[in-house]
């Protein structure tokens, strides 16, 4: 009667992984309990998603290796994996909110998120204007919100004016504002086949000591244009996602990654630790820092356990 934060499904928005091909499930194995699906399967898997309570999803594609090049120009191919699954989505399941993703990592030889010049630096506006591209793609084929996820500056605005300019004043943005270079990604690039082939993400993503520089890229994108902030990774994060509440109004996200994921299934699988209560222990945490959304792969699972 007197808790102060409480943990609903409304909260959650799943992350999924589509790939190309048919009849295909595979499991991520440093994600156990997550699957790539080609897209009759996770038509499926949304529908049950949704029945299960859940309002939306963010959907990241799996591109093969002959369709990426050093610039990413499969992201805003009108007929690439994401732009079909987003249609077939929204015929099947309409009631489900679609948030693309808008980065180049998964469509680039190299794994970075932008474009890198010869001496392996990344270019921040000619990737800017790709971007662009890639969200209005992915509006026009339905997408509800569009989540740019690279950390270039200026992409929120860039992307907010090409939206607006084509008429797509209703599709909003999710910011990853507040995103750290950080090593629990590591799962994730193993999903995508994205890890960098050299260098790292640290002249676009942010330094883990760093807090008031979170505030500052808030400040920007909400500037820009943003419907919602986000601070990534969660759980190492919790007083930047508390600060970023304290400094707007907007709805706030966190993003429990990969990397969180599967340190509790790997603990959990040894029966170290009661994985159900650690779950939900660490959700309500993000809840309580200030988060008012979380992107979580535990999403289908939690949202079964508070039915
Ligand atoms: C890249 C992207 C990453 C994640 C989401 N989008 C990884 C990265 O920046 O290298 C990570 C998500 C997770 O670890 O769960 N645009």
């Amino acid at each position: 009667m007197v808790r102060e934060t409480n943990l609903t499904v409304d909260d959650l928005i799943y992350p999924m992984f589509v790939m190309s091909g048919e009849g295909q499930k595979v499991e991520i194995p440093s994600m156990p309990g997550c699957y790539r699906y080609s897209l009759d399967l996770l038509l499926k898997e949304i529908a049950e998603v949704s029945q299960v309570g859940i309002n939306a999803i963010a959907l990241f594609p799996v591109i093969p290796e002959h369709q990426k090049d050093e610039t990413g120009t499969e992201s805003y191919n009108p007929e690439g994996l994401v732009q079909t699954a987003v249609k077939a989505i929204k015929k099947a399941v309409p009631e489900i909110i679609i948030i693309t993703d808008v980065a180049l990592d998964p469509f680039t030889t190299h794994g970075h998120d932008g474009l890198v010049d010869e001496n392996g630096s990344v270019l921040n506006d000619p990737t800017v204007e790709i971007l662009a591209k890639m969200a209005l793609s992915q509006a026009h084929a339905g997408a509800d919100f569009v989540a740019p996820s690279d950390m270039m500056d200026g992409r929120v605005g860039a992307i907010r004016q090409a939206l607006d300019n084509q008429g797509y004043i209703n599709v909003g943005i999710l910011a990853y504002s507040a995103k750290y270079a950080s090593a629990y990604y590591g799962p994730f690039r193993d999903a995508l086949d994205s890890a960098p082939k050299f260098g790292d993400k640290k002249t676009y993503q942010m330094d883990a000591g760093n807090s008031k520089e979170a505030l500052k890229e808030v400040e920007l994108d909400i500037a820009e244009g943003a419907d919602i902030v986000m601070v990534k990774p969660a759980l190492a994060y919790l007083d930047i996602i508390h600060q970023v509440k304290q400094n707007t109004n907007l709805p706030v996200a966190a993003y429990n990654v990969s990397g969180e994921y599967a340190m509790i299934k790997a603990a959990a699988a040894n029966g170290w630790i009661d994985e159900k209560k650690v779950i939900l222990e660490s959700l309500i945490s993000m809840k309580r820092a200030g988060a008012d959304l979380i992107l979580t792969y535990f999403a289908k699972e939690v949202a079964l356990m508070l039915m």
